[in-house]
């Protein structure tokens, strides 16, 4: 095994979401070990103030490496991604990869040049976000829906839930009814975990794009070419990590233990709920 393969990699999101992008990881990495933590004591990020998030995802980030040291991290929440970055990296030396709204690859797949953004209310909002825009679609027209109760949609579907179409056309009417589009960015990594029920609750086809593929070479790339020299060989058990303990937790433990996160471990820290 390579030094590559051993690395410990530490995949963050406010909640389930990034096990979407973990997923990805798994795939594209499978000798890595995975360190998963949800700030499930702060969930939902996507109503969060701006203040609120930078502040949070800081604290949370220093309270994991403290914990467990990893060799890289990967936020995997755009509602983060697209606040907290700058900050992050310039506080922390571990290499850091963000995921934020796969825009770009959209806006080229795109054949009517009509895109929709379906993201947290906080997301496609941003700044960060209007910039991806700006730069990589500004010949698209992008119906932006942000979303809450999808977000929370995915979560009761992991611990067990259904996921109701006529709830998931509701939602998504401003897309649908928009004659036009043809592709559709998840721009929460929630939703790709619930990409079968929207499709099906879907009125035609669509071009669905999420950042998981990308994000796997991405962290692929850095591993082979800025990290193999100076990782030390590590190999220990994958772990989910929560910063509140919570009776659902439980609810979740065969999705867990498929993506072989068979550890259970919780962070405690100042000012959690
Ligand atoms: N999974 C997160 C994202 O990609 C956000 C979910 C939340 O609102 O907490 O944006």
């Amino acid at each position: 095994m390579t030094q590559t393969a051993q690395a410990k990699i530490l995949v963050f999101d406010s909640g389930v979401g990034g096990l979407s992008i973990l997923q990805a990881l798994q795939q594209a990495l499978p000798a890595c070990e995975y360190i998963y933590a949800s700030d499930n004591g702060a969930f939902p990020y996507g109503t969060k103030s701006a203040a609120f998030l930078i502040e949070r995802v800081h604290n949370v980030l220093q309270a994991l490496i403290e914990k467990k040291q990893p060799d890289l991290i990967v936020v995997a929440c755009n509602t983060a991604s697209t606040l907290v970055l700058p900050r992050i990296r310039q506080h922390f030396s571990i290499p850091i990869v963000g995921v934020v709204p796969a825009i770009k690859p959209a806006a080229r797949q795109s054949k009517t040049k009509v895109i929709g953004l379906l993201g947290t209310p906080g997301t496609v909002d941003r700044p960060y976000t209007q910039e991806l825009i700006n730069e990589f679609a500004s010949d698209c027209e992008v119906i932006r829906v942000g979303s809450t109760e999808l977000v929370t949609l995915a979560e009761q579907f992991l611990r067990g839930g259904t996921v109701p179409s006529e709830t998931l056309r509701r939602i998504l009417k401003p897309l649908f009814d928009k004659q036009q589009l043809d592709t559709i960015v998840l721009a929460c990594t929630h939703f790709p975990l619930i990409k079968k029920q929207l499709i099906n609750a879907s009125p035609r086809p669509f071009n669905w794009v999420d950042s998981g593929d990308a994000i796997a070479r991405r962290v692929s790339s850095l591993l082979q070419h800025q990290l193999s020299a100076k990782l030390p060989c590590k190999g220990g058990q994958n772990t989910a990590i929560f910063t509140l303990p919570k009776n659902d937790i439980d609810l979740l433990q065969n999705t867990l233990q498929e993506l072989s996160l068979t550890h259970i471990d919780y962070i405690h820290l100042p000012g959690a709920n």
